[in-house]
């Protein structure tokens, strides 16, 4: 079953949030990518003065296409708004991001964001968390991490590339992917996994989004 029309429609809908002279945040994935063709379009139709910040390659070549102005995160105070997809959702609003790799990124400018909207299709929607937690960590920390997430109860995974070699993030950096089974309270673990050393970043976001666009069938969303 596709969401492209549910997630074309509701992209659609979500930029009515941007506003001549904002900073947009662009998130990486499948539905930060619509949208960020689509906000193209509509600063070319409206003539709006935007600045776009990539949170990876892949946003970016996007957002270059789609005729974004560009800028970095260290040149601005704050993000009106950032738009990105996630990996899960679950019933207190926490989102696990970093099925692509650019957590760390992407939680950079929800730090820095006034407003988060994340789009994503109603399978990703839970009661609590049950996909493994990607969590972006210094190659040296490798064992001494996999060895702390297991004290956490969970079991650390590298990720790596189809033919085997281990993935590296943008930032130089790996990747474990981590099952928790299911997690019911994903502040306190979030909270233990970053203060491990050798940690830069946790997939479980503890920044709630400001408004939740959920794709279904049929070309129809509704916001949360
Ligand atoms: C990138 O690292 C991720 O956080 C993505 O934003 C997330 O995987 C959602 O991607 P899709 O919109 O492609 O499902």
């Amino acid at each position: 079953m596709s969401y492209d029309d549910a997630i074309s429609a509701l992209s659609s809908n979500a930029l009515k949030f941007v506003k001549d002279g904002h900073v947009v945040g662009l998130g990486s994935g499948r539905a930060s990518t619509t949208l960020v063709k689509s906000l193209g379009k509509l600063i070319k139709l409206k003539k709006y003065n935007i600045k776009g910040i990539p949170t990876s390659l892949q946003i970016k070549l996007i957002a270059e296409k789609a005729g974004i102005p560009l800028i970095e995160a260290d040149q601005v105070d704050y993000i009106d708004i950032v738009f990105d997809g996630a990996d899960q959702i679950d019933s207190q609003k926490f989102v696990i991001k970093g099925g692509g790799g650019a957590l760390l990124q992407e939680n950079i400018l929800f730090s820095l964001a006034k407003k988060i909207i994340i789009m994503a299709d109603k399978t990703k929607f839970v009661k609590n968390f049950t996909i493994t937690v990607p969590i972006e960590i210094h190659p040296l920390a490798r064992n001494s991490v996999t060895k702390s997430i297991k004290k956490l109860g969970g079991k650390a995974q590298l990720r790596s590339l189809d033919r085997g070699y281990p993935f590296f993030t943008e930032n130089g950096n790996i990747i474990l992917d981590c099952d928790f089974g299911t997690i019911k309270n994903p502040k306190v673990l979030t909270q233990k996994i970053k203060q491990t050393t050798g940690v830069l970043e946790s997939g479980i976001f503890l920044r709630k989004p400001d408004v939740i666009y959920r794709a279904k069938t049929g070309g129809k969303f509704d916001i949360l």
